[in-house]
């Protein structure tokens, strides 16, 4: 089943040139997409608009965000971490529709954000500010946040970045797991871990290209100018890829994609 059908779409900021343009991509029922590409290349712009948080600058996102149930955790420096909310506040606020931040939970709602925080392993922040947490405490409960509301489509927006290796592998199972009832769009730059479990690759380097197979050749990653390390998998072979054709930005100078 198709979630969402992205045709020509041009993301970016109003009165500013648009950050990536081009965009085609369909994401089906359990799609499982990596999504990489360098600092500032327009990862985060993208997921946003994706969200609905930003208003597409040209072309169509079908259907609008807004009739799909969506999780989204987004990368945690875009957080204000003064907000002074409850580790559960937050986690229901994955809840909202129509209640607004402020609304109120019944108790059957606090106890789906406690099993959840409980499952995620930070069960004990539960009555904590989000102001003081870790940035992998914070980052935890931003997933339990994401998932409350039982999405169709789980958006995740460099979600390692400041946990530990060891929930860092917890949290890639537990997302192979969910992968078997939604969809998942990853931002990462840890490819070389998650091309184990993506099942397609988007680049996004000012442009956007789509691989359908999760097997990305170093070449490749040289060319978009993504900084990241390929590491092979035992002996599973990487397929080398042909280049991208027919792309007005590939065949451009490096520095003209900045
Ligand atoms: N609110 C904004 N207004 C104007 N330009 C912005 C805004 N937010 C981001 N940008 C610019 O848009 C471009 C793309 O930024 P974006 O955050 O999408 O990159 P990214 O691929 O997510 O990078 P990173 O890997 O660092 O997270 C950058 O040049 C950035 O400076
Ligand atoms: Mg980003």
């Amino acid at each position: 089943m198709e979630l969402i059908r992205i045709r020509n779409l041009a993301v970016g900021y109003p009165g500013e040139p648009p950050v990536v343009t081009g965009i085609e991509l369909t994401v089906r029922d359990r799609d499982y997409i990596g999504v990489i590409g360098p600092n500032g290349g327009g990862k985060t712009t993208f997921i946003r608009t994706l969200t609905g948080a930003l208003p597409p600058l040209a072309g169509k996102i079908e259907p609008a965000s807004g009739n799909l149930r969506l999780g989204y955790l987004p990368q945690i420096k875009s957080i204000d971490k003064t907000f002074p909310l409850s580790v559960t506040d937050v986690v229901m606020s994955g809840l909202l529709s129509g209640k607004g931040l402020f609304g109120r939970y019944g108790r059957n709602e606090r106890e789906r954000a406690k099993k959840l925080l409980d499952e995620i392993g930070v069960g004990r922040l539960a009555g904590r500010a989000v102001g003081e947490l870790s940035g992998g405490e914070l980052q935890r409960v931003l997933l339990c946040r994401a998932l409350i509301a039982d999405p169709q489509l789980l958006i995740l927006d460099e979600p390692t970045t400041f946990v530990d290796n060891k929930f860092e592998k917890e949290l890639y199972e537990l997302l192979a797991e969910l992968n078997r009832r939604m969809a998942i769009v990853m931002v990462s730059h840890d490819l070389g871990t998650i091309s184990r479990y993506v099942k397609s690759i988007v680049c996004i380097n000012r442009c956007f290209h789509y691989h359908p197979s999760n097997i990305i050749s170093a070449e490749q990653l040289r060319e978009y100018d993504c900084p990241i390390q390929l590491i092979s998998h035992g002996p599973v072979p990487h397929t080398v890829l042909s280049q991208h054709q027919g792309c007005a930005c590939c065949d451009r100078p490096k520095q003209e994609t900045r």
